[in-house]
């Protein structure tokens, strides 16, 4: 696993840091991601790139073939774009689970009444779900977040009935990245954007095997997904063209690394440095 210097990332405060990148970051995240933190999918190469934002979780929603009525629970749900699908097209009923406030509170301030999804502003293992209870679980874009990521699997695994489906979309080291790219890529990815490490395909699939899941898959999205930094670039150049508060805030703020982590990733993307995949896997029955 790529882990960040010791003296860049104090995982000591890990979660405060997490919640503290999100809620400083929230305008940039919303104006240039919008409700969904998390890459397009361009499965043909034509989709706009609100299509493709959808069309990643949907891809992942219809692999796990999550059914109306089904429990699912959505670790790391963001500003909660992906529940909401889950919970309108696919009428499950979803639970959500963000460390940020201000993430917590633009999830529900969408619910208008409604009740669900259920957005919990908690800590993932704080979570206090009966065991066996849900048929799926995912995480997109997430795990990274965890320093533990194979006890955050466990704790999704705990939480599944049995042939309950569990879903993780991941950005990934590659498996034999070279010096040059840990040094200068992977491990600033790391820090800046408060990952405490970058797992390969394989640390996952055995994360997975460890916490008792059986039919691994994996899938390799990375040249499907590329295209996505590239394009925020784009939007924040353009927004920045006319908002100066904007100028300062990303070249003064606690986050004045974001715009540089963002040409990092499209580099080590491009390069190889970083895959992105999805794996999917089942509690056995
Ligand atoms: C890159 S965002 C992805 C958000 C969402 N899945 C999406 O695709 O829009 C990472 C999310 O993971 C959440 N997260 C990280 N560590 C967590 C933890 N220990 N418990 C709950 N949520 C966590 C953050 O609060 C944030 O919402």
């Amino acid at each position: 696993m790529i882990s960040p210097r010791a003296d860049r990332l104090d995982t000591t405060t890990l979660n405060q840091d997490v919640a503290a990148h999100y809620d400083d970051l929230d305008k940039w995240y919303r104006v240039v991601w919008g409700e969904h933190v998390h890459h397009g999918l361009w499965r043909t190469g034509k989709e706009s790139r609100a299509e493709a934002v959808r069309g990643l979780t949907t891809y992942l929603a219809d692999a796990l073939a999550i059914q109306p009525g089904e429990n699912v629970a959505d670790v790391g749900c963001g500003y909660g774009g992906t529940a909401r699908i889950l919970a309108t097209d696919y009428r499950a009923e979803v639970d959500g689970y963000t460390l940020s406030e201000r993430q917590h509170d633009y999830a529900t301030a969408q619910l208008n009444g409604a009740s669900n999804p259920r957005y919990h502003l908690m800590n993932w293992f704080e979570n206090k779900l009966a065991n066996d209870s849900f048929d799926a679980a995912i995480s997109i874009e997430s795990s990274e977040h965890f320093e533990d990521k194979g006890a955050m699997i466990a704790e999704m695994y705990r939480v599944l009935k049995p042939g309950g489906r569990i879903g993780v979309y991941t950005w990934l080291s590659s498996p034999a990245p070279t010096d040059w790219q840990v040094r200068h890529l992977l491990e600033p990815i790391c820090s800046e954007g408060r990952l405490p490490g970058l797992g390969d395909e394989s640390e996952y699939r055995d994360w997975m095997v460890g916490a008792g899941f059986v039919d691994v898959t994996f899938e390799e999205l990375s040249h499907q997904v590329r295209k996505t930094m590239p394009l925020i670039v784009g939007r924040m150049m353009l927004r920045l063209t006319w908002d100066v508060s904007g100028w300062r805030h990303l070249l003064l703020g606690p986050n004045k690394v974001f715009a540089k982590t963002i040409v990092r990733i499209t580099t080590a993307y491009y390069t190889g440095a970083m895959q992105y995949g999805m794996l999917t896997a089942k509690k056995p029955e």
